[in-house]
């Protein structure tokens, strides 16, 4: 069932061959990889970027004078460049390297927030989030004796916009928002809730960790403060991710880690810190995977993210439609707008078994809560199955977990 992907244009199998990882058996299978929410697959010039990098530039950053050091130095900050304008941000000083959306979030947590949290104050996030943006809110709020509240999401998986609307007040400091939920596949029109914090005056973070691998981010179009991602969910290297942040609020916030790098001048007495983005990015950073990043957006954007997300758009109503169609498969989240993800359950299965027997026929989902536990717990239900697509996956892939899933069922019937 192929066909799709001739009548969009999209060249699915040319993009195939430039993952190795794709071509092997599973079990004795071939591999069926829909797990990209977890993490994306590398494309071989991604993994030959990052092989280039070691072989022929690799030294410590910033500081050298020798030509290595000024190779990797202008590799590193060429990466910044690249991601700026991926999503189109004003000025490389609104790109800060991070571990990925977690140490993202949780920068922003430390130094935007827990310097001005007092007792009453307020944190909005939603009710889809992923732990990584529940979890950093609740230490500062613990700390600082602020209030975490989460606007409730409705039975589809949307966040509720006229909650949003009566939550948000005078002691809200910070919206903080997935733009897409990791578990059900909710697009949050995000838009919509920034324009009323704007008239609140309250600043927004949106959690970009299930976009930016799906759909063109324009960080100006948002008009949000700060975006959050993660390379491995969009081809890149692992332990790598983004926090872009409008440049006065980057200005005005302190440090959070200190060391080397984040500093202009040290004494015993004092030290003054660097300019940004590098006043948030202390220590050795993680220069490869800077180029792997790099590499990554460059291979998203020749494939073209308008492409990407009209392509995996077919690959999401095609499995809804065809797991919708089995007996006992219930959809977890049906939001008007998705991208990428179908969670499910099966009548009478856990999903850890429906994952063991997938794996046994070289399909390979995630089973569990995806690190949203109260997004399970809305639903009543311990953990959902979720397959999660990406460009390089088929719709003969999806034939072959709707079999694979099939087969589950009639195994506990
Ligand atoms: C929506 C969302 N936010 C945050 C994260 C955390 O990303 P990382 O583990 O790369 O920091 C994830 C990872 O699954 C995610 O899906």
């Amino acid at each position: 069932m192929n066909a799709v992907s001739i009548t969009t244009g999209f060249d699915v199998a040319a993009v195939r061959r430039d993952f190795p990882i794709l071509a092997q058996n599973i079990n004795g299978k071939p591999l069926v990889y829909l797990d990209s929410a977890a993490s994306s697959q590398r494309p071989r010039q991604v993994i030959d970027a990052i092989a280039r990098y070691y072989e022929r530039d690799h030294a410590n950053v910033h500081r050298g004078v020798h030509t290595l050091s000024q190779r990797a130095t202008d590799a590193f900050e060429g990466a910044r460049d690249t991601v700026r304008r991926f999503i189109n941000a004003r000025s490389t000083k609104e790109i800060v390297f991070t571990r990925g959306t977690t140490e993202a979030i949780n920068l922003v947590a430390n130094s935007f927030a827990r310097p001005v949290l007092e007792s009453g104050d307020e944190i909005l996030i939603s009710g889809l989030e992923h732990h990584a943006n529940i979890v950093p809110w609740q230490m500062v709020c613990e700390q600082t004796g602020a209030a975490l509240r989460p606007i409730p999401i409705t039975q589809r998986g949307e966040v509720d916009f006229a909650a949003f609307e009566r939550l948000i007040g005078p002691r809200t400091r910070l919206l903080a928002l997935a733009h897409v939920s990791n578990a059900l596949g909710t697009v949050v029109p995000v838009e919509r809730f920034i324009a009323v914090a704007k008239r609140h005056g309250v600043p927004v973070l949106l959690d970009g960790a299930q976009a930016v691998p799906h759909a063109n981010v324009d960080v100006q179009t948002l008009d949000c403060d700060f975006y959050c991602f993660s390379g491995h969910k969009m081809c890149g290297p692992t332990g790598i991710g983004v926090l872009y942040g409008r440049e006065a609020l980057l200005k005005s916030m302190p440090p959070w880690q200190g060391g080397g790098d984040m500093i202009l001048t040290v004494s015993f007495a004092q030290s003054t810190y660097n300019e940004l983005p590098w006043k948030f990015e202390a220590g050795t950073p993680h220069i490869a995977g800077a180029v792997g990043l790099a590499a990554a957006i460059d291979y998203l954007t020749s494939i073209g993210m308008e492409r990407i997300a009209a392509y995996e758009r077919q690959l999401l109503t095609y499995a809804t439609e065809q797991l919708s169609a089995i007996d006992g498969v219930r959809i977890i989240g049906t939001a008007e707008h998705k991208a990428a993800v179908a969670s499910f359950e099966l009548k009478g299965v856990h999903p850890h078994d429906i994952g063991t027997i997938l794996d046994v026929e070289g399909v390979a989902i995630r089973t569990g809560h995806h690190c949203a536990m109260p997004v399970m717990e809305f639903y009543d239900i311990p953990a959902t199955a979720r397959a999660s697509f990406a460009f390089y996956n088929t719709h003969d892939e999806i034939d072959r977990l709707i079999a694979a899933v099939k087969k589950a069922k009639s195994m506990f019937s």
